[in-house]
C-alpha cells in the first residue's frame, strides 16, 4: 500500500528532509584529505540533533551509525570509521533523519580534493540521472518510469546502474513501498499520485553492475572494484509535478500569490 500525505504531513517530512540536506551541507563541507569517516559522522550525529531530530539509521536493522560513507568502490552502506580519505577519493554520504516521526533521506557523493576527471564525469552524471528521474516522477506516470528516465542516462555512457539496491516510499518509516528501481522498462508498476512520497537514488558504476556485500555484512561494493557514485533526494509528488524536500519548494510553504 502506498500512502497518500497530508499537507501536514509533507510540512513535517519537508522539515525532516532540510535536517537532512543541511546535514549534508556540513558534512560536504568538513569533507578534506585526512579527515575521517568517523569524522563525518559525527558532525552528522551532532547537526541532526541539534535540529531536534533523530539519526534515522542508527539502529534500523542494526545499523550502528548516523551516516553511511562509501568510498570509491564502495556503492552504499559503508560504515563510518577510522578511514582516512585521501586526494583523489570519492565519498557517497547517505544521511537519514527522523523529525516529529516522519523520515527524510539523502545523499550524495562528493570530491576530496582533486579527482580524476573520468570520476567527475561519473559524479556529474548521476546526479543528472537523479535529476531525469525527479522529472520522470509526476501524477499519472508510473514508477518504473523514474528507473527508464535514470537508466537512459547511464546508458549513454556506458555506467553499470546498480539494480540490487532500489530507491523507496518515505514517510513514517524511512523504508516504504514502492520500491523504486533505477531501471526500465518504464510504464510498469503502480500508479503516480499527488501525495507520494519517494526516495530517487541512482547508483552508478565506472564499470560493470554487479555488487558484493562484504563480510561487515553492509559494505556494498562493486565487484570489478570499479567507482561507484549515488545521489539521493526524497521528493513529492504535487499536482503539477515533484519537489525535492527539504529545499522550500513545497507548495503549501509558499506564500500565496497576492494581486497580479
Ligand atoms: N539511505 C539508505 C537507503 O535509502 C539507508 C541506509 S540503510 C541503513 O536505503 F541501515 F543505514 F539505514
Ligand atoms: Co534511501
Amino acid at each position: 500500500m502506498i500512502t497518500l500525505r497530508s499537507q501536514a504531513e509533507l510540512v513535517k517530512l519537508e522539515e525532516a528532509s532540510r535536517i537532512v540536506l543541511e546535514t549534508l551541507e556540513a558534512v560536504e563541507k568538513a569533507v578534506a584529505p585526512g579527515v575521517t569517516t568517523a569524522d563525518l559522522d559525527a558532525i552528522a550525529e551532532a547537526e541532526i540533533r541539534r535540529q531536534g531530530a533523530r539519526p534515522a539509521f542508527i539502529g534500523y536493522r542494526g545499523y550502528p551509525k548516523t551516516l553511511c560513507t562509501s568510498v570509491n568502490d564502495e556503492v552504499v552502506h559503508g560504515i563510518p570509521g577510522r578511514r582516512a580519505l585521501r586526494e583523489g577519493d570519492v565519498v557517497g554520504i547517505d544521511c537519514g533523519a527522523v523529525f516529529a516521526g516522519y523520515f527524510g533521506d539523502a545523499a550524495r557523493t562528493v570530491p576530496v580534493g582533486r579527482i580524476a576527471p573520468e570520476t567527475a564525469e561519473l559524479l556529474d552524471v548521476t546526479r543528472k540521472a537523479l535529476d531525469a528521474g525527479i522529472a520522470a516522477a509526476r501524477p499519472g506516470a508510473r514508477v518504473s518510469d523514474i528507473g527508464a528516465a535514470v537508466e537512459a542516462v547511464a546508458l549513454v555512457h556506458g555506467y553499470g546502474v546498480v539494480r540490487d539496491f532500489v530507491g523507496h516510499g518515505v514517510g513514517t518509516a524511512l523504508h516504504e513501498e514502492p520500491q523504486v528501481p533505477n531501471y526500465g522498462p518504464g510504464g510498469r508498476g503502480s500508479l503516480l499520485k499527488a501525495g507520494m512520497v519517494i526516495a530517487i537514488e541512482p547508483m552508478f558504476n565506472l564499470g560493470r553492475a554487479e555488487v558484493s556485500v562484504d563480510a561487515d555484512g553492509w559494505t556494498v561494493r562493486t565487484r570489478d572494484r570499479s567507482t561507484s557514485a549515488h545521489f539521493e533526494y526524497t521528493i513529492a509528488l504535487e499536482p503539477q509535478g515533484a519537489v525535492i524536500l527539504g529545499t522550500g519548494a513545497l507548495s503549501g510553504l509558499r506564500p500565496a500569490a497576492v494581486g497580479a
